[in-house]
């Protein structure tokens, strides 16, 4: 009965304006509203926004935040080397930097035609789960391409053959709004090429992910689990078409499950961990958290070559260091909103409230009064994000899961910042893939639980387009 009922629901709401008859109007911006990141936001809206520490860190905390920008920074080297403090690059490796994806700590993008490897982007693999390694796909999201892992490394060390080029091409796909305007969306396909170790299995899934922005993830970090889950509503309860559910993942230091949060399936669950997983798998880099190279038993090249261990098996990154990127990481400031009270701007957050969109993107969160670092605790924050995941839709699906997640599931990504892309990172492409390339065509790109709002947009003139654009602009 409920399955034949809800296409129903979703056509009701796309053809009255207003799917929220509840939704505030703004006549003015609210107090505080321009502080996007609380205490911590920083005022900055140039090349560098992206790149402050928290508002208010101490100038003796600045130190450890610029030190730990260092490592995330700097290149790190092939091991054997004189700098044995940076050694230990790869043998299989994305790039050698935080930093060369994490381009000026804003966004990546996906490889243009002629790019020969895909830096700031890469590609998960995994195949289909097998109930005889549920122990393995329990702590690792997914059952790992067998012979390639579960990233494919398209940079290798001498001696060592790199795994793969990616490559993406894209067909157009028009979209037309209800007043005969025509957006041409481009459909991304990927392909593997130059396989530097044989076939993949052949139900490999693969999924194209760009490096999100870095700012303010001390802060979501800091959302109380209680006010993430009140949110969640996996069996649509109140039948408003969007579901929103956890991810629940596998803590490696704690040995245990707990809620995800970083990543575009939220498939981390914390920084500190998420940020292991990239010294590993990005760059090739052990640390105490994971003490080995991502190399498959096939790899004998990769399982062989030098490594830039200490003498007594000290990892290739020091807890030392993981301890500043993991500062670092936590204390990138959310730059300040710009315009609040541009009448085009409070126009625009009408409609976004209108076309239902904050019911996943969440404007405002408070952290905890306990946070890992006091700069970050009791801040109200306005993210526009639930963390939850959300059914997107058949295009937008890369068929693969991860942990909890379908797939057609992806985290709400948080939208503070957004509108500084081009200044910080040079483009507008959005979305986990970098598909979309502008801010209108993300929205347009927005399926399942989110077509009801889609169509929203599908309906607004030339006028309301340009407001929800100038909203969304002045995150
Ligand atoms: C090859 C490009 C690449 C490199 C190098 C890289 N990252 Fe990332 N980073 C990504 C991608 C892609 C994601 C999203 C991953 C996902 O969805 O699974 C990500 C996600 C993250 C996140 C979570 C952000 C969020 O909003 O959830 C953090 C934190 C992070 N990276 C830190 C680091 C650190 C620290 C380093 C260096 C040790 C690093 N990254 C190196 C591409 C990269
Ligand atoms: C059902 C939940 C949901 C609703 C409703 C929703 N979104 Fe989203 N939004 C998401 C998810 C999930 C993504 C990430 C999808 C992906 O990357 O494939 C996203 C991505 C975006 C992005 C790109 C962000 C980035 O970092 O690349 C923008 C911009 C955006 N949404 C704006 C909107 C606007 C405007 C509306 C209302 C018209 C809206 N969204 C409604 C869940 C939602």
């Amino acid at each position: 009965m409920a399955t034949r009922l809800r296409p129903f629901v979703v056509l009701l709401s796309a053809l009255t304006m207003g799917a929220c008859d509840d939704a505030p109007r703004f006549t003015q911006a609210e107090p505080g509203e321009a502080l996007a990141g609380g205490k911590a936001t920083v005022n900055k809206r140039d090349v560098n926004a992206f790149s402050m520490p928290s508002a208010n860190l101490s100038p003796v905390r600045r130190l450890d935040f610029s030190v730990g920008n260092s490592f995330f920074r700097s290149p790190w080297v092939i091991a054997p080397s004189t700098t044995t403090a940076r050694d230990g690059l790869g043998p299989l490796f994305n790039t050698n930097a935080c930093q060369n994806c994490h381009v000026k700590d804003g966004r990546g993008h996906p490889p243009e035609q002629d790019d020969v490897n895909a830096v700031s982007m890469l590609v998960r693999l995994s195949i289909p789960d097998d109930p005889a390694q549920a122990e393995l796909i329990k702590k690792n999201g997914v059952l790992p391409e067998p012979v390639y892992g579960g990233q494919l490394q398209d940079m290798a060390v001498p001696g060592v053959e790199p795994e793969g080029r990616v490559r993406i091409e894209y067909e157009p796909m028009p979209v037309r709004f209800r007043d005969g305007t025509v957006v041409e969306l481009r459909k991304p396909t990927l392909s593997i090429t130059h396989l530097g170790y044989g076939p993949m299995h052949p139900e490999t899934r693969a999924s194209v992910r760009v490096a999100p922005p870095m700012i303010g993830l001390g802060l979501l970090e800091a959302i109380p689990d209680a006010a993430i889950l009140a949110n969640a509503d996996p069996d649509d309860k109140d039948g408003d078409g969007i579901s929103g559910r956890p991810n629940w993942v596998w803590d490696d230091e704690q040995q245990t499950v707990a809620l995800g949060r970083f990543g575009w399936k939220a498939g981390q669950p914390n920084l500190n961990q998420q940020n292991v997983h990239a010294f590993s798998g990005d760059m090739g880099l052990t640390t105490s958290l994971r003490n080995f190279d991502d190399c498959t038993p096939t790899q004998t090249d990769c399982l062989a070559a030098p490594n830039g261990n200490g003498p007594d098996g000290e990892p290739e990154v020091s807890d030392n260091i993981l301890r500043l990127v993991l500062f670092y990481s936590r204390n990138l400031g959310v730059p300040a909103r710009r315009n609040i009270e541009n009448p085009q701007v409070l126009a625009g957050k009408n409609l976004f409230y209108e076309a239902g969109c904050q019911q996943c993107h969440t404007p405002q969160f408070k952290t905890r009064h306990d946070a890992a670092e006091p700069e970050l605790a009791n801040q109200v924050i306005r993210p526009y994000s639930d963390l939850l995941l959300h059914d997107m839709g058949a295009e937008l699906a890369d068929n693969r899961t991860e942990f909890q997640a379908t797939g057609r599931e992806w985290r709400t990504p948080p939208l503070w910042g957004i509108g500084l892309t081009q200044t910080v990172s040079g483009h507008t492409q959005f979305l986990h893939d970098g598909r979309a390339r502008d801010l209108l065509e993300a929205v347009l790109w927005h399926g399942g639980e989110a077509q009801a709002a889609q169509r929203q947009v599908l309906a607004f003139d030339a006028e309301q387009r340009a407001a929800l654009l100038a909203f969304l602009n002045s995150l």
